[in-house]
């Protein structure tokens, strides 16, 4: 799968995408969601990389942004401005404006103060621009709390108890036309059940809003699709088809509703893979080490989430060993991996840390005066 001898020419650590996996994840998502002719925008906030972004535009996805920097970069990779949702607490007035500039499909909203402030930049421009609501569905995601957001203790959404107070509101903010409603429960999601809650939460939220004669054309049900981090060859392509089925079975979408999505690590997560080489391999007193080159600047999840990557030694097919996999950080959270097995390993080898296609080289760093990786792609490397 990975083209070591041309590894070998490359200054390390570099992202390494397979375009075969990302245009194969591509196919599968637009095909399974084509099937109900759901609305696919990926989140940018997964990679932001211009080729991965462009490719994901070829394939026709539109794009989901949480800053003016996403918006532009969606834009520079060529998304139309007409399937671009602008999401997030904190917008500013410059990210608000470049979003009304560009007449991009909508803004899903999180608060009152946020919702004056869009009105008030839109009648300044003379335009109305389409809001969603970002509603807290209360539901518990079941996930690392960092990345659980759609509970009540979270920043994110208009709780469900002040709805009515931000309807009546909104019927004075003549610059906003709500056009639907907009819900994210947290990401890596692996069991099922929170998307039939929120189906049915949605369902319910439905009926209160008919009493008072509010029917929305678009319903949005964020991302949070997770991945297989263990074993991410078992399951390179995420499994959409049982995914949107959840929706179709569950939610009761009204005539002529449309169901937009927003995934970002399901769509990139398994094509990318941080390549490092092995600096030192140190014996301490009790266990030993493998010093990478690559650290937490490169790939910060398992110092920040006690995420785990499949760490492979793609230079030997000696007998295992166990070790602890590390980085040159001057801390000691710059840990990839404690007490794992690895084909023996020695300086120099070549190491790949799977399943880093989503917020892995958008989230480096240049802690420490380190550069920013390089990325390379599997049809042009
Ligand atoms: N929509 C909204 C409103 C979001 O907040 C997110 C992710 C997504 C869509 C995409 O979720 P996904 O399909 O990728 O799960 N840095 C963390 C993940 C943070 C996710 C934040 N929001 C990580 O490395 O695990």
């Amino acid at each position: 799968m990975f083209p070591i001898e041309k590894f070998k020419n490359l200054q390390t650590p570099f992202y390494y995408y397979d375009t075969t996996v990302l245009k194969k994840t591509l196919q599968t998502v637009t095909a399974e969601a084509g099937k109900y002719d759901y609305h696919i925008h990926y989140a940018v906030k997964a990679n932001a990389n211009h080729r991965v972004l462009s490719l994901i535009r070829e394939a026709g996805l539109g794009a989901d942004c949480v800053s003016g920097g996403e918006i532009q970069a969606a834009l520079d990779a060529g998304f139309l401005s007409s399937k671009i949702v602008f999401a997030g607490v904190g917008k500013a007035d410059w990210e608000i404006n470049l979003g009304l500039d560009n007449d991009i499909f909508c803004f899903n909203a999180e608060s009152i103060p946020e919702l004056e402030v869009i009105n008030e930049l839109a009648a300044q421009k003379n335009k109305v621009a389409r809001v969603a609501l970002r509603i807290n569905p209360e539901i518990d995601a079941h996930t690392h709390h960092y990345i659980t957001t759609g509970t009540q203790e979270n920043k994110f959404g208009i709780n469900l108890d002040q709805l009515d107070k931000v309807l009546d509101k909104l019927a004075n903010l003549l610059s906003l036309k709500l056009i639907g409603l907009h819900f994210h429960i947290g990401s890596q999601l692996t069991d099922m059940n929170p998307f039939i809650k929120l189906c049915e939460r949605v369902n319910e939220l439905q009926k209160q809003l008919d009493k008072r004669g509010v029917s929305l054309e678009n319903i949005n049900f964020g991302g949070g699709f997770g991945i297989d981090y263990e074993q991410p060859d078992d399951r390179l392509i995420p499994d959409f088809k049982k995914y949107f089925e959840i929706f179709h079975t569950h939610f009761s979408a009204r005539s002529g509703q449309q169901i937009h999505f927003e995934p970002g690590r399901s769509v990139v997560g398994q094509c990318g893979s941080l390549i490092t080489k092995v600096l030192y391999v140190k014996e301490g007193s009790f266990k030993k080490f493998v010093v990478l080159d690559a650290g937490f600047t490169e790939l910060i999840r398992p110092a920040l989430y006690d995420a785990h990557h499949k760490i492979e030694n793609l230079s030997s097919e000696e007998s295992t060993a166990i070790y602890d996999v590390v980085g040159p950080i001057c801390e000691s959270s710059d840990c990839f991996a404690k007490a794992i097995e690895l084909n023996k390993t020695q300086r120099g080898d070549i190491i790949a840390l799977r399943s880093a296609g989503a917020y892995g080289e958008i989230m480096a760093s240049q802690y420490n005066c380190r550069k920013l990786p390089e990325a390379y792609f599997s049809d042009s490397i």
